[in-house]
């Protein structure tokens, strides 16, 4: 049985005491006292409106008496911001013991940790740190807080398998429910049972706390074991904060809307038009819509005039870079109305202030995987009525001076907008109250349930579980998307005839935080002799886009994109790029005379870097093929031939067709490839709009795929499968 929480009836008192460092004090009020910072006392009075604060004492006492403590509170009540302070405050961080908080999130991450910093006066790197892929702002022996994503967590169990080094992990946003916070939660649970000092917290928004509770529920008889050693409880706790909120009025669309950008603005230009001040939030899908968001707004407002001096349009996305971040979070000046458009990241993950208004297009960007065809997609997709509850949760949850009872009245509008929502903070839907009622799903599936399972086999494989269909997961993968994966890294010999990780490829790949593919390439390249260029196109890869596009410039960008233009594919152009970008002194005037996106290079150069010390320590070699591009596509190969295609005879359309699967596949308008349709290509990914697009696509002489995996396509093309 799990143990629910109530406050203000069983409130400890006074010392409880830890096994391990013979005492935790719970300091009831003065426990800030030691920082007497410029402009600490003000925000020392935000967090204690914040509605964690009530719970801070029971928080601290059941993560004391508990193994696992799970936290459900609503988006905005300070689960992510003040409970690793309080965990800190409270001793849990002495002795050069660590307090981890994990988000699924890199921009969440970033933007939840410098905030912290900012709320203990210090300076972030310094105490509070953060990790992210690729980017390590923290300082040994000095960071006690660490906010890293759940990925690099993972990443650090490689090391450090029973993650020693922490004394409390905080498995934040866990009702997202991403893939590798599933793995976490099944290696914790493992981890636990070695580790009775470690206390786990999970929280979230709208967690199920029950079955989360039953997952980490110990078999009775160790239990009955533990708790003779006087250790904490093994049964779960769960503790409710109750938040606090406005009204929210949903005004719902009267018909579906044909295009969710265009209805999104227009809505946007409505409320701004007619409603009192506040903030707007808009929910689309990812950097392209709203990038074209951005765009049309701002021109929109131009041409009319009348609303020009009010807005200020902002995107929010990850990869944005941080000074643009900064943006979002700061106020707007006086007399101006802010318009953030972002993705589902502003859902739960991050707070923003001040808004009133929500805008939701009713879509997201979702991974979905079909172990059938082996392929994997992002794919804009109608999101969870749950998503939509919390999105229409977004409006007006920080005005003062309003009612803290939060309830949703549903009420059905004529049209997208009307004037009847002038009282009350108002959500206008992109969607219609029967779409809502009785099509949209009630909750979203597990990233795992929906993800090629290649990089996570091999994660566990690396952490010597071998058992990876018995594993002890939140949400079990299907049996066909395992297969999948252990056939695919087989035939690129990263797991041998036993599954098990290969040696050295395998254990080598493990090693590189990147897709398996991916990192297959790099090693490839050490062996033939151009890594050098190789890793520069895996630090392209890693980043959205170098380009700069947009409604508007298009025809002015794809020119520029010309003049980097490689005739084997994207792979090369991006060496062209990476070279005339080095050539220029790193210039960031050169970029934006090519329409090169100069953020992404810095970024390029960052991973780039990262990339070549890991490939030196695993002992791959760095060399340079110069003008041989020859080795670059054979290296490409060795990882991709998976992905290999080729273009239909009768095709007028530049209709492709997978080699395995035989899927109907199109270039991608970005590739320089787009219009030329080679005979032969394979491409790095699919995104799927109207038809499946391949991204990021290079020419190929079909008798390398089976030099690189003869094994593959001679089974392939006798349609066997591969075990
Ligand atoms: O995690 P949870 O959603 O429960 O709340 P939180 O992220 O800890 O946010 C608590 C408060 O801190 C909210 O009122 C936010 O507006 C504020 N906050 C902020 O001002 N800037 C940030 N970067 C993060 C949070
Ligand atoms: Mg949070």
């Amino acid at each position: 049985m799990s143990q629910f929480w109530k406050p203000g009836t069983e409130r400890p008192q006074g010392r409880v005491v830890d096994d391990e460092e013979g005492g935790l004090l719970f300091l009831f009020g003065s426990h800030h006292s030691s920082s007497a910072k410029h402009g600490y006392a003000s925000i020392e009075k935000q967090r204690q409106r914040l509605p964690v604060f009530k719970y801070r004492t029971a928080i601290l006492y059941l993560v004391e008496t508990h193994a696992t403590t799970i936290i459900v509170g609503e988006t905005g009540s300070g689960k992510t911001t003040q409970i690793p302070q309080y965990l800190k405050e409270a001793g849990w961080a002495t002795g050069g013991r660590l307090i981890a908080c994990t988000q699924p999130r890199r921009l969440a991450v970033q933007a939840v940790a410098s905030r912290v910093a900012e709320e203990m006066g210090v300076k972030l790197g310094e105490e509070v740190g953060y990790t992210i892929r690729f980017e390590d702002v923290t300082k040994p022996d000095v960071t006690v807080l660490k906010f890293l994503t759940d990925g690099v967590l993972l990443r650090e169990m490689m090391d450090d398998p029973l993650l020693t080094k922490y004394s409390v992990i905080m498995v934040d946003e866990a009702h997202e429910r991403s893939i590798s916070t599933d793995i976490l939660l099944g290696l914790l649970k493992k981890i636990q049972r070695r580790r009775p000092e470690l206390r786990l917290i999970i929280s979230s928004a709208t967690i199920e706390a029950k079955s989360m509770s039953d997952f980490f529920q110990m078999r009775k008889k160790r239990r009955e074991t533990e708790n003779k050693d006087h250790g904490p409880q093994v049964e779960p706790a769960i503790l409710s904060v109750e938040g606090r909120g406005f009204n929210v009025q949903i005004n719902y669309a009267e018909e579906p809307v044909q295009d969710y950008v265009q209805a999104a603005v227009s809505t946007t230009l409505l409320i701004h038009e007619r409603e009192s001040a506040g903030d707007v939030l808009v929910f689309l899908t990812g950097q392209d819509d709203i990038d074209a968001a951005v765009q049309l707004l701002t021109d929109q407002v131009q041409t009319t005039g009348k609303h020009s001096s009010g807005l200020i349009v902002l995107p929010l996305y990850s990869g944005l870079p941080r000074a643009d971040q900064e943006l979002v979070f700061s106020p707007a000046p006086r007399g101006k109305r802010k318009v953030v458009i972002s993705t589902n990241i502003a859902e739960t993950s991050l707070t923003l202030e001040g808004i009133v208004y929500v805008v939701d297009s009713g879509f997201s960007k979702q991974r979905f995987y079909n172990p059938i065809s082996d392929i994997e997609n992002l794919v804009v997709a109608p999101i969870s009525r749950a998503s939509a509850r919390q999105r229409a949760g977004r409006a007006g949850r920080v005005r003062p001076g309003k009612c803290y009872s939060f309830s949703m009245a549903l009420c059905c509008y004529t049209g997208i907008f009307s004037s009847d929502m002038q009282r009350d903070p108002a959500t206008p839907m992109l969607y219609t109250e029967e779409y809502f009622l009785n099509h949209m799903p009630n909750a979203g599936i597990p990233e795992i349930q929906r993800s090629n399972m290649v990089s996570c086999v091999i994660q566990l494989k690396a952490l010597g579980i071998d058992n990876i269909l018995g594993f002890d997961w939140p949400a079990s993968p299907s049996a066909e998307a395992m297969i999948r994966a252990l056939e695919v890294l087989y035939s690129l010999g990263i797991l041998d005839d036993d599954a098990k990780l290969t040696s050295p490829t395998g254990f080598q790949v493990a090693e590189i935080p990147l897709d398996p593919m991916v990192s297959k390439m790099i090693i490839a390249s050490s062996q033939l002799g151009c890594s050098e260029e190789i890793i520069t196109i895996a630090a392209v890869l890693s980043v959205q886009s170098i380009w700069i596009s947009g409604r508007g410039i298009q025809k002015e960008s794809d020119e520029a994109k010309l003049r980097f233009a490689a005739a084997e594919g994207d792979h090369v152009t991006f060496l062209n790029v990476y070279k005339g970008f080095h050539q220029s002194g790193k210039s960031s005037q050169w970029c934006h005379k090519n329409y090169v996106n100069y953020h992404a290079m810095r970024k390029v150069l960052e991973v780039r870097e990262q990339l070549k010390r890991i490939a030196k320590r695993i002992g791959l070699v760095l060399k340079s093929c110069e003008s041989d591009m020859q080795l670059v596509r054979k290296a490409v190969i060795a990882g991709f031939f998976a992905n290999a295609c080729h273009l239909e005879a009768y095709s007028h359309d530049g209709m492709y067709k997978t080699l395995r699967g035989s899927q109907e596949v199109y270039i991608h308008p970005s590739s320089v490839l787009f219009r030329v349709n080679p005979k032969w290509v394979i491409y790095h990914s699919l995104v799927s709009t109207d038809r499946q697009y391949m991204r990021n696509v290079l020419t190929i002489d079909p008798s390398c795929l089976m030099d690189a995996a003869p094994h593959f396509y001679k089974l392939q093309q006798s349609n066997h499968l591969l075990f």
